[in-house]
Order: C-alpha cells, then structure tokens, then sequence
C-alpha cells in the first residue's frame, strides 16, 4: 500500500504557486487577492477558513476574511457579494457553505461573479466544466485530480465508483474522471443514500471515491485486493485525549480498507490539503484571467 500524501504533495504544489507569485511581483504585476466570507461560528468553518487564509500568507498571495455575524440577513449578505464582485483589487472570493438556515446557498452562489468563482460553484462554471471547457473546477475534485496525477495513477478503462451525490463533490468529480481525457476515462458509477446493494458496486471499484460524510462508513470487506481509494470525508468527534478536544475520521475505516487498497489517501492529511491548493491555483488563475 502507498499512502496518497496529500499533505506533502500540496507543500510541492504551493512552492510552486509561491515561485509564480514571485515572478508576477519580480514584473510589477498585481499580487493576487482571495477573500473568505464566513458567515456565524461554525467551529469546522472556522478552521477551513482560517487553513485557506494561512496557506494564502504561505505562497505570498494577498487575503481576507469578512466575517458576518450569524444573525446578517440573506439581503445583506448578497450586498457584500456585490460589493467583492465589484471590487477589482479582489481576484477571487469564496463564500464558506454551510450557511445559516435563514440564506439560500443557492442565490449566494449564483451571485457570485463566474469570474471570481474560485470555488468553481457558479452554475455556469460547472456547466463549463461538464464541457470540458477551460474554468475553475471546484476544489475538493481539482485536489483529487492532480492527486492523481502526480502519483501517476492509471485511470484509462478503470471503473470509478463514486459515493455520493453533493454537488460540491460526488457529481462533479464523476463527471471529470468520465472525461475523455487524463486523468479520466473511467467507467464511472455514482451512488448514493438510495443504491441498492451498494457492497456489491464497491467491489467492483478499481477506484473508489467517497464522499458522504459517514465516519468509517466504507470496510475492508467493502473493497477488492488493490482498490484506489479517495477519503473525502473529514468527520470531528468529541476526545477528550486530544488537545484539540476532538478526533478526525475519514469515511473509510482506514485500518482495515488500507491492508488491501494499493493506494489511500489517509485523514487527516490527504484530500483536505490538495482542496486548499486548489484554491490557491484558481485564484492565481482569476488574477491571470483578468
Ligand atoms: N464547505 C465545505 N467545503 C467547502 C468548499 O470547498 N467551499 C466552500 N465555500 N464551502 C465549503
């Protein structure tokens, strides 16, 4: 088993984002500007956010976070939006989901400006991206790409099972890895809450990604000798033995599903770290775009 080091690969990715960022200042040029918008006081929001801004300040780029109090109105908060979107000293911004019950997710995200969508959420971007046309994918499935890539992982003729439907991950990263490009050209199968026989499908993965957010859901006697597999999931549970009061799971019991994958990405440590380089990249891609 080789473990998929999301954590080292994405330290080889920001050096490379930091030399392109000292290039664009060594020409004079404008250095690129993420904003986070982060809404209320969700503790893994919290840590998502303030793990983009830290790795924002690691590679040079310029950053921000708006923070709304829980209580802003959905009006308000597409004011702010407007206002990012108008704004050109910022190349892209990002508006961190979930938000509280009282906003729709979906107007936010069809406020953002396409152009500044470094999220890759925007219903036209993902439209783009189920094209195959140049845009910003979103970040989780860019991260699990390039993952692939660097590890030279085959994919051609594979089947890909994915579990798991969001549209922030399982369908996206179904719809790229079927492209009839590298990595990609998979025979994909996509499940989800209403799959029968589930087991029976993940046997049959040669890839499996998941992305449902179920601690430990996928076992060893779920995957077949030699299976690739992709945790996305990211689970925190209270443990009182941890200074940080609270354990990581991944949706894959990593013990177990390891001894038999060929290669794992484990948790904490593995897609979590590609999905902030991702969005390092397509920041650097908006500035470039503008
Ligand atoms: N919440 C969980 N993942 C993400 C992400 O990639 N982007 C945003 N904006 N919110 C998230």
């Amino acid at each position: 088993m080789q473990l998929l080091d999301g954590k080292k690969t994405a330290t080889e990715i920001k050096l490379e984002v930091a030399e392109e960022i000292n290039r664009i200042k060594a020409k004079g040029g404008k250095i690129p500007h993420l904003v986070a918008v982060l809404v209320g006081n969700n503790g893994a929001s919290i840590t998502y956010v303030n793990a983009k801004i830290a790795a924002c300040e690691k590679v040079g780029m310029l950053s921000t976070i708006v923070r709304l109090n829980d209580t802003v109105t959905e009006k308000e908060l597409l004011e702010e939006v407007d206002r990012l979107n108008k704004d050109d000293e910022i190349d892209g911004f990002i508006v961190q989901l979930p938000l509280p019950k009282h906003i729709s997710d979906k107007k936010v995200t069809e406020a953002i400006s396409p152009s500044k969508d470094v999220d890759g959420f925007h219903p036209w971007n993902i439209g783009k991206m189920m094209l195959n046309l140049p845009t910003f994918l979103p970040a989780t499935p860019y991260g699990i790409l390039q993952l692939i890539e660097r590890y030279n992982i085959e994919t051609n003729g594979k089947h890909c099972v994915v579990v798991g439907r969001s549209s922030i991950v399982g369908s996206p990263i179904s719809n790229l890895m079927s492209r009839n490009s590298y990595p990609g050209n998979c025979t994909v199968t996509l499940t989800h809450s209403r799959t029968v026989n589930l087991k029976d499908i993940t046997l049959s993965a040669d890839i499996l990604i998941v992305a449902l957010g179920k601690p430990e859901f996928i076992t060893a006697d779920m995957v077949r000798e030699g299976v690739v597999v992709f945790d996305v999931g990211i689970t925190r549970k209270a443990d009182k033995s941890k200074k940080s009061g609270y354990k990581l799971y991944g949706d894959v019991d990593f013990e177990g599903v390891s001894e038999k994958a060929s290669f794992i990405t484990p948790v904490p440590g593995g897609v979590g770290p590609m999905t902030i380089v991702s969005l390092l990249k397509n920041t650097l891609l908006a500035a470039k775009g503008k």
